[in-house]
């Protein structure tokens, strides 16, 4: 009688264990669901067989492969210029849109902002962003000690924060050397921002153009920033690279041109989280990534598929494109489950227009894989061709020059082919990620196997 119960027991026990397992997954494949703005099927494996040496040694860093593929290989025949034009047209801003209290412009802004992204797929109304960052009075101008590199905390009207990268550079000194080499190019923070929405990939700030006139900033300066004034002209800041040799000066009309970026809502607190792809910004020292070609396979043994590494992906394909070499950390929400990845700080880029850095790629062509909605916009936007559509949305900014010069727009066109370019074959990855490692790892494989998947 006794063992009837006990066994009774015992399966109402594993009857509430399974429930509860089925919930607990459940709840997983839900949420995996609504990370992903497509379901689960929305992967793509490319093989990337053309940019890897056939019989690369661990040693060989075999991701400088292909200085070759420039603009030789052919695009896939797509005709998707309709498409591309739908993709700009959707992206157009409202520039009529009456304006609201500022106060108001910022809340606007801040709605936007969830664990996913920064901006919603559609917002006409970013224009008034813009346009308020661009002309709101400066109240406050403080030193900002974040990051290595000089930048002002700007307090604007309405009570929001603003961080202020000035310009380094002109548009045509081209940075050479290192991939990383250089100070921030402030034109290549906002033309990163444009260039992130046409790949629908909204997780970078907002950001505009604005020239400061420097007698009024200096009005407004805390004395930590009063104290680093040369004379009225100039200024070096607090950082670890400030000195006073190496100050910033305004132009004839004493003013100065910068990138002004919109903080995000202080309830979101940032965390920073490694690049498992990091450099070690030392000639002759290799990174892991750099000596094991199979370096991806860890790293899906530690970093979920999705959303994070997807996102590691995208933030690769778009560091590629602007050329930053310079990603060795990444911010996410501190406490969001399923964080996107942020990409703050893109000020390392378009440095060189005849340099592509295919190492940059390193985690799309040892994953071997990429969301198909980031494949398929890059087709799209291939179309375009992304020069001519990043040149368009530039066109918001309305900055008095040009943000980028040809070259590098140019070059836009050249990598976004390169990246392309990859051999690709297409595995709708049903219900699981599970076999993604075995995917990962066959992709790395001779180009005659890689057939047995199709
Ligand atoms: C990728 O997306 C396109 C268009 O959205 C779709 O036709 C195709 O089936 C998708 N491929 C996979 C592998 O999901
Ligand atoms: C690849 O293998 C061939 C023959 O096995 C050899 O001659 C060649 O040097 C190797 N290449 C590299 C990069 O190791
Ligand atoms: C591409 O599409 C456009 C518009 O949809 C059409 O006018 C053009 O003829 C097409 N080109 C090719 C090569 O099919
Ligand atoms: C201001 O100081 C900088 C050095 O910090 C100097 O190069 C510049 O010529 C000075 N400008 C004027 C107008 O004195």
């Amino acid at each position: 009688m006794s063992s009837l119960k006990t066994r009774i027991v015992s399966v109402l026990l594993l009857c509430c264990l399974l429930s509860a397992l089925m919930v607990f997954y459940f709840v997983l494949f839900f949420d995996d669901f609504q990370s992903e703005s497509k379901p689960s099927s929305s992967l793509i494996i490319v093989s990337f067989a053309e940019m890897r040496p056939k019989n690369a040694s661990k040693d060989d860093i075999s991701l400088r492969i292909a200085a070759k593929i420039e603009a030789k290989l052919p695009l896939p025949a797509l005709n998707t210029s309709s498409e591309a034009l739908a993709l700009l047209r959707a992206l157009q801003l409202d520039l009529n849109a009456e304006q609201p209290p500022v106060a108001d412009v910022w809340s606007l802004a801040h709605s936007w902002v969830t664990a996913r992204q920064l901006l919603p797929p559609k917002a006409p109304q970013l224009s008034l962003v813009l346009r308020t960052l661009k002309t709101s009075r400066v109240l406050r101008a403080d030193v900002s000690r974040t990051g290595t590199q000089l930048k002002l905390l700007l307090e604007l009207d309405g009570q929001q924060r603003a961080l202020f990268k000035p310009q380094r550079y002109s548009r045509q000194h081209v940075v050479s050397g290192d991939p990383y080499a250089g100070a921030d190019r402030h034109n290549g923070e906002i033309v990163a921002f444009h260039l992130s929405r046409l790949l629908d990939l909204r997780v970078v700030p907002i950001v505009v153009s604005r020239r400061l006139r420097l007698s009024e900033l200096r009005a407004v300066s805390s004395a930590a920033l009063s104290a680093t004034f040369t004379n009225d002209s100039c200024f070096y800041g607090e950082c670890h690279y400030c000195s006073s040799f190496d100050s910033v000066c305004g132009d004839l009309e004493g003013r100065l041109e910068g990138s002004l970026h919109l903080m995000l809502p202080t309830k979101y607190k940032l965390q920073r989280v490694r690049n498992p792809w990091q450099r070690t910004y030392r000639p002759g020292v290799f990174a892991p990534w750099e000596r094991e070609m199979d370096f991806c396979a860890a790293v899906v043994q530690r970093i979920p598929l999705r959303p994070r590494l997807l996102d590691i992906v995208d933030l690769a394909v778009f560091d590629f494109l602007i050329a930053n070499a310079d990603r060795h950390h990444f911010e996410v929400f501190k406490d969001v489950p399923n964080s996107a990845l942020l990409f703050i700080d893109n000020g390392k880029s378009f440095g060189d227009p005849h340099s592509h850095e295919l190492s940059i790629l390193a985690p799309l062509s040892q994953c071997c894989v990429i969301r198909n909605s980031t494949y398929r916009r890059l087709q799209v936007l291939a179309s375009a061709p992304l020069s001519a559509a990043v040149e368009s949305l530039l066109a918001a900014d309305d900055s008095p020059e040009p943000l980028l010069t040809r070259n590098h727009l140019s070059a836009l066109d050249v990598r976004l082919r390169s990246v392309l370019v990859s051999k690709e074959y297409l595995i709708p990855l049903s219900k699981s990620d599970f076999a993604v490692q075995a995917l990962i790892g066959a992709c790395l494989e001779e180009k005659g196997k890689q057939h047995v998947l199709k």
